[in-house]
């Protein structure tokens, strides 16, 4: 967003797909259990264009990981080494050389605020509140790039609904480690530390608001925002905040990093919208990581059914 970044990483075949399909014959029993209980839209399933399944046929055959809606899943490479993760580098492409090693073990979470019952979490006794889900969501970054990306996690709202919110909570703020040993680029000033993000109360407790501790069936990588990120699918990507230490709930709207940083360009909403452009280039369009071309962005990010109660009454344009 600063840095206007035009290289792009190839996407490769990536040979740990094949693993991924095998772990996740392991794991479907407890992804499905979880799953069966959430409404259709909240889960949706990897379906595979090959027929076979066992674990020679997953490592010999190709195979495209699909969503139901026929989108294909971005590549784990392509996930993993094309990021936004400025504490660790503002060149997405070094991201993943950057944050090899960070360190997330031992690991808190701090639900603090408005809440009857606040809390600070192991990151082990997060992943104690029940067998993470697995959602494929869109993600859509405001700088005209998407992906889609099988993560795993829980909805925020059942770690919210442990502190109990009280009354006057309206709003939720996030913040990120602070802690420039660990996170070098905190020694610039390119952006104010630590990251902080917002989301309303009750887009925090929407369904669709995930805390998410991996992906591809597998522990978050650091430059994807070990040990603990918010997902929030029908908002830009700068919402998704990564390597969260602290939960608050307030009563006013929270200062957001982005929106501090120039408040004409990124609004503290920032719900995914084809029709309002970005001061700077188009929202029209968007480029899928590893596809040609362009494709349509889709309002709230295709989340629309959803999500768009949520604005009722809103002009979007003015609350972008
Ligand atoms: N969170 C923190 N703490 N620092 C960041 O720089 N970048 C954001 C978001 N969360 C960012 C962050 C942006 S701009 C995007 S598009 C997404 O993370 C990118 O997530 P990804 O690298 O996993 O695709």
């Amino acid at each position: 967003m600063l840095i206007k970044k035009s290289e792009d990483i190839k996407s490769s075949e990536i040979t740990s797909k094949a693993s991924y399909l095998n772990r996740r014959n392991f794991m479907k029993g407890a992804v499905l259990a979880t799953t069966a209980t959430a409404t259709g839209f909240l889960y949706r399933s990897l379906t595979r264009t090959s027929r076979s399944s066992t674990a020679a046929d997953a490592a010999n055959q190709p195979v495209q990981l699909v969503s139901p809606s026929g989108e294909k899943l971005t590549t784990l490479q392509d996930i993993t080494h094309y990021n936004n993760f400025y504490e660790f580098s503002t060149n997405k492409g070094a991201v993943a050389d950057k944050s090899k090693g960070f360190v997330t073990h031992p690991w808190t979470v701090a639900v603090e605020g408005l809440v009857n019952r606040p809390k600070v979490f192991d990151i082990d006794d997060l992943a104690k509140l029940g067998p993470p889900e697995e959602r494929i969501y869109r993600l859509r970054c405001v700088e005209g790039w998407s992906m889609v990306i099988p993560w795993l996690g829980f909805p925020l709202a059942k770690l919210l609904d442990l502190v109990q919110p009280n009354s006057s909570a309206k709003y939720v703020e996030f913040t990120t480690l602070y802690d420039s040993a660990r996170m070098p680029n905190q020694n610039t000033n390119v952006l104010d530390w630590p990251y902080v993000e917002g989301l309303r109360l009750d887009e925090a407790m929407h369904p669709l608001a995930i805390l998410a501790t991996g992906l591809y069936g597998d522990t978050l990588p650091p430059q994807d925002g070990a040990p603990v990120r918010l997902v929030v699918p029908w908002k830009y990507g700068f919402k998704s905040i990564k390597s969260i230490v602290k939960i608050k709930l307030a009563d006013s709207q929270p200062s957001t990093t982005w929106n501090m940083y120039a408040p004409r360009e990124y609004g503290f909403y920032s719900n995914v919208n084809p029709r309002v452009n970005h001061p700077r280039w188009s929202q029209a369009r968007e480029r899928r990581i590893g596809e040609f071309g362009q494709r349509d962005t889709l309002l709230f990010n295709g989340y629309q059914d959803e999500v768009a109660s949520l604005y009722d009454g809103m002009d979007l344009r003015v609350n972008f």
